[in-house]
């Protein structure tokens, strides 16, 4: 029996990168997967590839998560009465210095990577069965200071404190609350990963000297999504190779 045979999870922002992997992760531990972007020729891809591997595509939903309503707009699309695993994982990260930053980036940044998260996990905790999971996505550049990441850490900070109250708000139904911190993660999209300076600069951070890939982050979402992490609740968990712990 796999760990997750007939639950129902959602993910946000699963037409590619970390997302698409939690997916298709989920899907191989035997969930129906309910797959959700901004981009429906991702999702279609993201869907054939875990229909490819056996696994089950629930639902697919396109939604702005820009819209204020996106919470209500993914709730009325539901297509199943209960859902067990939320995992709010769709984010963006624009790189712009403090001086930079204007308002429509700024309000980007917490429609999509705040505004949705607090929302989507309201509207649809009426549709959680007991016990069940959410998952948030964090990043581990709160432990540094990196130029251009004002924005995105700040908020980054939101939802990990965000993680720990609602943990608090919700424990009394069985209800898991975590985050997962990612470090730098290599999901094919942006070059600098693959070349000399990159690698070194990224392994030079890090206490574990190979280079972060989705499959390290899926396997902790499928972790907390199971039932050996049912103890698990108001965590932040690192998930980066021991980011900034290297002298
Ligand atoms: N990749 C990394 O190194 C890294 C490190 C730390 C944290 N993270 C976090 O992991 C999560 C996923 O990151 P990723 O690297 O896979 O990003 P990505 O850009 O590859 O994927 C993000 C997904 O979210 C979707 N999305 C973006 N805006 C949307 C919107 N308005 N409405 C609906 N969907 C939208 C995109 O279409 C895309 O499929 C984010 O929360 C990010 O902050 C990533």
């Amino acid at each position: 029996m796999k760990n997750l045979t007939g639950k129902v999870a959602m993910i946000t922002g699963s037409g590619r990168g970390i997302g698409a992997h939690i997916a298709k992760r989920l899907a191989l531990e035997g969930a129906y997967v309910i797959l959700h972007d901004l981009e429906i020729h991702l999702l279609e891809e993201t869907a054939n590839e875990i229909r490819a591997a056996g696994g089950i595509v629930q639902q697919l939903i396109q939604s702005d998560l820009s819209d204020h309503d996106a919470g209500d707009t993914i709730t009325q699309r539901l297509n199943v009465e209960k859902i067990d695993i939320l995992v709010n994982n769709a984010g963006i990260a624009p790189v712009r210095s403090f001086q930079e930053v204007d308002q429509s980036m700024f309000n980007a940044m917490v429609d999509i990577n705040m505004r949705a998260v607090f929302f989507i996990s309201q509207k649809l905790l009426p549709y959680m069965n007991d016990g069940g999971r959410i998952i948030n996505i964090s990043s581990s550049l709160k432990k540094t200071y990196a130029p251009g990441f004002i924005t995105y850490v700040s908020i980054k900070g939101f939802i990990e404190a965000f993680t720990k109250y609602l943990a608090g708000e919700i424990g009394g139904r069985g209800i898991t609350v975590n985050a997962i911190s990612p470090g730098a993660i290599n999901t094919g999209l942006n070059p600098w990963f693959e070349t000399e300076e990159g690698i070194k600069v990224l392994l030079n951070d890090q206490a574990l000297k190979k280079l972060g890939q989705p499959s390290y982050i899926s396997d902790a979402v499928a972790f907390l999504a199971s039932e050996q992490a049912s103890w698990i609740s108001g965590a932040i968990i690192d998930v980066d190779g021991g980011f900034k712990l290297a002298p």
